[in-house]
């Protein structure tokens, strides 16, 4: 009996201790690190805005946070089915997702804008019709080109292979979230953004819907962020004011 109980003794603290590196309970976020600024590869390493929130709300949390890249369209169902505790993943909170996720406080405003090679006549969306529209699949992006009557969608899984298909002409117009759209731009010549953002969205952190407790913590966090300028501080690292 004794025995059994220094087994049982030793296996509890292994277990304690071998849940991760640090001893600290896991924070698993989901994202698709396609997205500059928030969430890109650099080198071996996954950076950018939303990591930066995520780990700033980990340490919060005195959590470890782990980093799950996968496919975009795969990042709810991820979180709705507890593969990962939280999406961030620069997730435009929609009423369609709030069918299957809850979603924190806001921690960013965006907009969809559209991205064309120079010399193209289309100055904005109700140019799109008999158009072709690069999109990355799954996101609002998709859906608002998929609802202009008349314009042909063609998904891809990374945004920024909807810009290369534009460089080789394969599609008319690449309708994407605005800052990767200049970080794109940026990184390509001839092509530039068109001069007219048509929606307003809100970026926030999805949570399962039975998980209320993380997400009355990430909201806790993410006021604490914002009181103290560091949410504020993390954006301007990678956005120019403009
Ligand atoms: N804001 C858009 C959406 O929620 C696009 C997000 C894409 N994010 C990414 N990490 N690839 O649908």
């Amino acid at each position: 009996m004794k025995k059994f109980l220094a087994v049982l003794l030793a296996t509890m603290m292994t277990v304690a201790l071998c849940a991760c590196g640090s001893g600290k309970e896991q924070l698993v976020m989901a994202t698709n690190a396609e997205f500059p600024p928030y969430e890109y590869h650099e080198g071996d390493a996954i950076v950018g805005i939303d990591v930066e929130i995520a780990q700033a709300i980990a340490d919060e949390l005195g959590m470890e946070l782990v980093i799950e890249d996968m496919a975009f369209d795969s990042i709810i169902m991820a979180v709705s089915t507890g593969k990962a505790d939280m999406g961030v993943a620069g997730l435009t909170i929609s009423e369609d997702r709030l069918e299957s996720v809850n979603f924190s406080t806001p921690y960013t405003t965006a907009a969809q804008v559209i991205i064309v090679k120079e010399g193209s006549d289309i100055t904005g969306p109700d140019d799109l019709v008999g158009k072709t529209v690069g999109v990355q699949l799954g996101t609002t992006g998709d859906i608002y080109a998929g609802d202009i009557e008349g314009a042909t969608v063609e998904r891809y899984n990374k945004g920024y292979e909807a810009v290369q298909a534009l460089l080789q002409g394969k599609v008319d117009a690449v309708m994407i979230d605005s800052q990767p759209a200049n970080v794109f731009v940026e990184q390509n010549e001839g092509i530039y953004v068109i001069d007219e953002a048509f929606t307003y969205e809100e970026y926030a952190i999805a949570v399962a819907k039975d998980n209320t407790e993380l997400l009355e913590k990430i909201n806790d966090a993410i006021a604490k962020l914002e009181e103290s300028g560091e949410l504020q501080a993390i954006i301007d690292k990678y956005i120019a004011a403009e």
